[in-house]
């Protein structure tokens, strides 16, 4: 399978799951900032592709500034050839996990101004973070740090709805991995938004968020949401 956004398919010939989260991604990234969100803190950011989101958000906001931040160096180090030098653009190695140090990196000061409000991605980031690694304090300090119209948007793997056998084959394949998959309910997912009010429709699959006719996969296995800081 291919988890980039090209039109590929999967062995059943259903358009890819981690398609769907690209194309999520795309519509929270635009809708922040048709609310007139500037700036945009994306945590996890993955390898660029087509569709990044300075791509998106300056389609509609030419004057937004975006920091990526990954813990991957080598997803770091070859982000930082693909991406544009215009210094409104900035990729940094940093860990979800430690949301102090990430705030406090110069770098990410100079490009974000913690007193507007900022779009805070975290886009299929937080199963990769165990319970142990306690990622609903990272979230919540991330949430502090920002001011009130601040967005968090957010996907997250689950197995809700699917049938046991297969998922739980997959999820043991990545217990096994260096990165360790950590699928979560609902009501798991919800908390994260704690502090945040949810924008409709709420936090639903991927897939629901406000489709915008694009064609997706049809097994949907993350929970999509998007709440504004109050
Ligand atoms: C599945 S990719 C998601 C990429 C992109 N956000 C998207 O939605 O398409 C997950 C990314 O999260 C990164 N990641 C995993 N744990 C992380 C952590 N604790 N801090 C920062 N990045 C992390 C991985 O290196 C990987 O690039």
């Amino acid at each position: 399978m291919d988890g980039g956004i090209g039109r590929t398919t999967d062995t059943t010939g259903q358009w890819c799951v981690a398609q769907n989260n690209r194309a999520f991604l795309r519509r929270v990234v635009r809708w922040a900032a048709e609310q007139g969100v500037r700036q945009f803190l994306d945590i996890g950011a993955g390898l660029p592709t087509q569709g990044n989101v300075h791509e998106v958000v300056r389609a509609v906001r030419p004057d937004a500034r975006v920091v990526y931040v990954d813990h991957d160096e080598v997803a770091v180090a070859y982000a930082r050839r693909l991406l544009p030098a215009d210094g409104r653009t900035v990729l940094l190695q940093g860990d979800l996990r430690r949301p102090g140090e990430l705030l406090a990196d110069p770098a990410l000061r100079a490009t974000i101004d913690l007193s507007e409000p900022v779009a805070v991605l975290l886009l299929a980031v937080l199963h990769f973070v165990p319970d142990a690694d306690d990622p609903g304090a990272a979230v919540a300090k991330l949430r502090d740090a920002t001011v009130p119209g601040s967005v968090l948007a957010l996907s997250h793997l689950t197995l809700d709805g699917l049938p046991t056998l297969p998922t739980e084959q997959g999820t043991a394949i990545y217990r096994r991995s260096s990165s360790p998959l950590v699928p979560r309910t609902r009501a798991e997912v919800a908390r994260f938004l704690d502090g945040y009010e949810l924008v409709e429709p709420g936090l639903v699959k991927v897939a629901d968020w406000r489709p915008d006719g694009e064609p997706q996969a049809a097994v949907s296995h993350g929970y999509g949401g998007v709440g504004v800081r109050r």
